[in-house]
């Protein structure tokens, strides 16, 4: 399966999902992150500690994803329209991250809007650095967007700052000593699990699938 996180906003946690994805799926077949992302934080993230699978860039990926059980895509902050137009036609499942605050719904609606335009994959919508109660931004959020009919996830990823320290240490936030680390990789095997129910029937990587870099 070619999974690929985008969105028009950065900082709303798509390398945390990359990683943690590639983590879950890695669980299940070999897994392969692509860090398309010229920052490349997860490779940078790789870098400094452990990770459970390999991470390339785009240009070491090329003919080497075709070993690979899942493939897991980390993309640029802000993917010209055209890119994501690239991502969406070459991958199984485009998950959308978003943070529960307004600037980040502002850009999930452009995203959105621009995905309906064009031939794509499958997308979903993952809320992230979802704050505790007495917050009820998560809660708020989801609404929104089940009431205008937006595929969101049923899973959600709590906000703990144990993903913060597992960046720092290069590692998933499993990890990490910190007595709240379980709970956002139990945010994160929810997350990976309803993909895998919700897209059961694609399971391999077509190589010629894989998007043109
Ligand atoms: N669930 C979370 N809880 C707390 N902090 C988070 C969470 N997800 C991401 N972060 C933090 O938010 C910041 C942005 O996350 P990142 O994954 O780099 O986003 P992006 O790749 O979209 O720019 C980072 O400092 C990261 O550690
Ligand atoms: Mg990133």
């Amino acid at each position: 399966m070619i999974i690929t996180v985008a969105s028009f906003k950065g900082g709303v946690g798509k390398t945390t999902t990359a990683i943690h994805l590639a983590a879950f799926f890695q669980g299940q077949a070999e897994t392969l992150l692509i860090d398309a992302d010229p920052n490349r934080s997860a490779l940078n993230w790789a870098s400094r500690g452990d990770l459970p699978f390999e991470v390339m860039d785009e240009w070491q990926a090329g003919q080497n994803s075709r070993a690979y059980g899942h493939v897991v895509i980390d993309t640029p902050a802000r993917p010209v329209p055209a890119d994501l137009a690239a991502l969406a036609s070459s991958c199984d499942l485009l998950i959308l991250p978003t943070t529960p605050d307004i600037l980040a719904l502002d850009a999930l609606v452009l995203t959105v809007e621009y995905l309906k335009q064009i031939q794509m994959c499958g997308y979903r919508i993952l809320l992230t650095a979802i704050p505790p109660k007495p917050s009820r931004a998560g809660e708020d959020v989801r609404a929104m967007l089940k009431e205008v009919n937006l595929p969101i996830l049923e899973a959600g990823i709590r906000r703990v700052a144990a993903f913060q320290k597992a960046a720092l240490a290069g590692v998933p936030v499993y990890a990490v000593k910190d007595p709240r680390a379980e709970l956002g990789w139990q945010d994160y095997e929810a997350a990976g699990e309803e993909i895998l129910r919700d897209f059961s029937q694609s399971l391999s990587v077509d190589p010629g699938d894989l998007p043109d870099f």
